[in-house]
């Protein structure tokens, strides 16, 4: 069932959208939304650009409305806000261009949904603009993309399946990435370091990067989760050797966020962790050993600001990303194995179509502002989680539309 819609203007907007990977994200809409109930724009600071994303996405008739916004200036913002629903945002790094933007969509009930992996952030944002989102009807869903929605989705749909088969939550829920295909884009890259910077600068924002519930309602509660994993390690799950995973830490902050604001559904015990596969054997042992340590030695270069313009220099800048094949698009494999506390085990597998840094983060982030714009959800205003603000309705959009094939293995 369809929701009523809003007295706007728009449903959808994608803000950010000649950006490398908004412009993906407004090609998605366009070839399955164009023509149809779904009123939808693209946004942006510059007008040439927005002109040749129509040329990208195959807007010939120039029929998608192009709309001026810019992140540095409050009233654009605001205008935008006022006459759109959902306001999908493809703008980072997020702690240098995004604040306005969602104090704009918290103030004037403007559903918000993003790509951000910055935790320091998303905590300054929650923290400042909760009870203002309550107060006006705005849900505002951060990390829509591969982080993190295979991770919350993925979570939420083995535990759902638990409770129907078993009657109760897993205790504990883990999640391999056993393989993929696909790169990492610049403003993902900008983002990244970004974050470095300030963790430099800030002791306090090493502490909450540090915090494996740095992003609950309440970041000083304490479970059974400690640091995330920092070397290498057999699974039994896989029965691989396992690297860290470098999302880990955003990832499993939005996880169990989700279970906090689903009233601690999977419990006040749950755990959750992240890793990434490599093989088995001495290869798979190697080849997880020399991920972990590039990982430690990136943190390491990328702490002083000669070392992070040295990485600048070998990594994509902003407004590239990974080259794009159509060939060979791309593809993710994420294994997630778990328990109840009665010692019932349970296993799921996440198939995700297009490279996992543009190609089906996209298809994620459209159908998370479609889900809202057009859905009948439940939840009220104020920050949420993919899973807790939307559950099965976007699992099934992703599903159906988004490339997902979420599977129980039996
Ligand atoms: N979670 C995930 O899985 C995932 C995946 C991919 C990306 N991301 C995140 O998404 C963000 C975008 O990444 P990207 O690689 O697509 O970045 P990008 O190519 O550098 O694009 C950035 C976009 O932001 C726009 N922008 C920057 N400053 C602006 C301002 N003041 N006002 C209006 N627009 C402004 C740019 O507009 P101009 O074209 O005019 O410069 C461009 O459209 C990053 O934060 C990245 O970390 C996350």
């Amino acid at each position: 069932m369809a929701h009523k819609k809003a007295n706007k203007q728009f449903d959808v907007v994608v803000l950010g959208a000649t950006g490398f990977t908004g412009k993906w994200v407004a090609k998605y809409l366009f070839e399955q939304y164009q023509g149809t109930s779904l009123r939808w724009a693209i946004a942006g600071r510059n007008a040439t650009k927005l002109n040749d994303v129509r040329g990208f996405i195959g807007d010939h008739k120039s029929s998608v409305v192009g709309i001026h916004a810019d992140n540095d200036d409050e009233p654009s913002l605001r205008a935008l806000a006022a006459n759109t629903s959902v306001i999908i945002s493809a703008v980072g790094p997020y702690a240098q261009h995004g604040s306005l933007l969602v104090k704009a969509c918290a103030e004037l009930g403007t559903h918000y949904v993003d790509l951000t992996g910055e935790v320091p952030w998303m905590r300054d944002m929650i923290d400042t603009y909760q009870d203002v989102a309550v107060g006006s009807g705005a849900r505002i869903v951060h990390s829509c993309g591969f982080d993190s929605i295979p991770s919350d989705m993925g979570t939420y749909f083995i535990q759902r399946e638990a409770q129907l088969r078993f009657n109760e939550y897993l205790k504990s829920v883990r999640y391999t990435l056993v393989k993929a295909k696909g790169g990492i884009s610049g403003g993902t890259i900008a983002s990244m370091m970004n974050i470095v910077k300030l963790a430099v600068k800030d002791k306090g924002v090493r502490k909450l990067l540090g915090n494996p519930y740095a992003l609950n309602p309440d970041p000083s509660f304490k479970g059974g989760d400690k640091r995330d994993q920092g070397g290498v390690k057999y699974s039994r799950d896989v029965k691989m050797w396992t690297a860290p995973f470098l999302m880990a830490g955003i990832n499993t902050r939005i996880v169990r966020r989700s279970n906090s604001l689903m009233d601690f559904r999977y419990g006040r015990d749950f755990r959750y962790s992240e890793a990434m596969a490599t093989n088995s054997g001495v290869a798979g042992y190697l080849a997880a050993k020399g991920i972990s340590v590039g990982i430690k030695s990136m943190a390491v270069t990328s702490v002083t600001a000669l070392g992070r313009k040295f990485l600048g220099l070998m990594l994509p800048a902003q407004g590239d990303g990974p080259k794009v094949d159509p060939d060979k698009p791309g593809f993710y494999y994420i294994q997630f194995n778990g328990e109840t506390r009665g010692g019932e085990p349970l296993q799921a597998s996440l198939r995700g179509d297009g490279d996992p840094g543009y190609g089906s983060t996209s298809k994620m982030l459209a159908e998370s502002g479609v889900c809202l714009a057009l859905d009948a959800l439940d939840t009220l205003g104020g920050f949420w989680t993919p899973s807790s603000a939307m559950g099965d309705k976007l699992l099934s959009r992703l599903q159906t539309k988004g490339g997902l094939t979420f599977t129980i293995d039996d």
